[in-house]
């Protein structure tokens, strides 16, 4: 695995913008050497920020979105035009405001009988997209996922000591909720998958994630405790884009570029 790369930002809108940048690299780099873009999309409220620094028009016009692919690293089983919808928050702020073709989205479909239909469901659909990687029994490589970091070191859907943690024989898996809202059930890509991908950005902010944060970069914290340890790319690159009040805790903070 490559050393990840620490982006230390001023502000959460610094790292809006760094990140956007970071997304245009990658999508550059996707689409010259490989015809597409195949894109994850975080969930929570972290992303918000940067979907809206996408869509602006500088931006926006900077990526091949007629080439891009847009898949989600995790969902709430609850309807898409629940508040709370992952799939609703990416379409708010930035799928409505950039011209990708409906049929290059994946959300999670959550109108199935359970999470774990839903999560079966995804898989299939994923396999149909990767049909070569599903016949080698090896996960997707997508170009670049990003992933949040929660109070609790949890990331996509992986909450600290879930047995979503221990599957390695599907590429996407359902969990009961964290402690932190919302309450509901889960679906969530698992590790195969999100290490197998060619770059993978966290972004966190606020210093509400410095203790998990921590934890992470510099006390060796174990999976099953934070689950965001666990990602660990074996070829590709990661990148930690944290604004300062996450990374106040951090004794390491030779910042790097993005
Ligand atoms: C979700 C996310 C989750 C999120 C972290 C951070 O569905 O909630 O995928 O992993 O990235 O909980 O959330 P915030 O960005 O809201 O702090």
């Amino acid at each position: 695995m490559k050393s990840p790369r620490l982006v230390l930002c001023e502000s959460p809108e610094t790292l809006a913008v760094e990140v956007a940048a970071f997304v245009v690299r990658c999508a550059r780099e996707a689409v010259e050497q490989r015809g597409r873009f195949t894109l994850v999309l975080s969930g929570g409220t972290t992303p918000e920020k940067l979907h809206l620094a996408l869509a602006e028009p500088a931006r926006r016009d900077s990526i091949a979105w007629s080439e891009t692919y847009v898949f989600f690293g995790d969902e709430r089983f609850v309807p898409p035009d629940d508040p709370r919808s992952n799939f609703g928050m990416a379409q708010r702020t930035l799928l409505s405001h950039v011209p990708t073709p409906a049929s290059h989205v994946f959300p999670i479909s959550t109108d199935g009988p359970t999470a774990a239909a839903a999560a079966d469901r995804y898989a299939a659909q994923l396999a149909r997209f990767f049909p070569q990687e599903a016949a080698g029994g090896r996960p997707p490589c997508f170009d670049l996922i990003l992933l949040g970091l929660g109070d609790d070191g949890h990331t996509a859907s992986l909450f600290p000591g879930t047995p979503a943690l221990q599957v390695e024989d599907a590429w996407a898996t359902w969990s009961r909720p964290g402690w932190l809202p919302p309450p509901v059930d889960r679906i969530t890509l698992t590790y195969p998958v999100l290490n197998a991908a060619r770059h993978v950005a966290f972004l966190v902010t606020g210093n509400r994630k410095a203790v998990a944060l921590r934890d992470v970069l510099e006390n060796g914290a174990g999976r099953d405790l934070r689950p965001a340890a666990g990602v660990r790319p074996s070829e590709g690159t990661l990148a930690w884009f944290v604004d300062w009040q996450a990374a106040e805790l951090l004794s390491h903070k030779e910042p790097s570029r993005a």
